[in-house]
């Protein structure tokens, strides 16, 4: 894709890379302090978290782990069930563990709701949930996200890890896709 093609799918910058940055140093204090003392493991949900993951794990001043899961929903936003397949499981046991699960967004919840049920099987010690996004809006089933980067409005966004058909994840900011493009898809 060229450098013409990829600033075409933007419609406007939403969040940029100062306020992304800002935000993120704001919840690794957050974070750290929660669990002074203990030790984490982050699992970041691929591909989308990939970026947070690796910045927010920057900030963090409390020994932790990473591991990584890739889920893929059967068009989740019209099953109730919210039944999803996990394509890649982990590698690391969590019973026992203080786990947080970093996202990049969360829209309807379902995702989030199945893989919470599935990992609190694993009977972690404890179980949080950190998002750089959500769209309230959007929401059918409650999650309890216990740490959030940025509210947005119910809009499509694209960048720093996000992805509208595996493209623009490459963008360093967060913005809004190009309405005219999803309309072509
Ligand atoms: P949920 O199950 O409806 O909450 O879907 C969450 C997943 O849908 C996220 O992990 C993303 O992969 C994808 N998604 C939802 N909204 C957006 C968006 O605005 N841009 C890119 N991907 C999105
Ligand atoms: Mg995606």
């Amino acid at each position: 894709m060229t450098q013409a093609e990829l600033e075409r799918g933007v419609e406007e910058v939403l969040i940029d890379e100062v306020q992304l940055q800002a935000r993120i140093a704001e919840l690794g204090d957050e974070i750290s302090e929660d669990y002074a003392g203990r030790e984490l493991l982050l699992i970041g949900i691929l591909k989308g978290a990939v970026f947070f993951m690796a910045d927010l794990m920057r900030r963090l001043r409390v020994p932790c782990e990473i591991d990584f899961m890739a889920i893929s929903s059967y068009g989740a936003a019209t099953d109730s069930s919210g039944v999803v397949r996990i394509l890649k499981d982990l590698d690391i046991n969590i019973e026992s563990r203080d786990v947080l699960v970093v996202e990049d967004i969360i829209d309807s919840g379902l995702t989030l709701s199945y893989l919470m049920r599935n990992l609190e099987a694993r009977k972690p010690r404890s179980l949080e949930v950190c998002a750089l996004l959500t769209k309230p809006e959007r929401r059918e089933l409650s999650v309890d996200v216990r740490y959030v980067g940025f509210e947005i409005p119910n809009r499509f966004v694209i960048g720093y890890g996000l992805d509208f058909a595996e493209r623009y994840r490459n963008l360093p900011f967060v913005g809004v896709l190009n309405p005219e493009l999803a309309a072509e898809a």
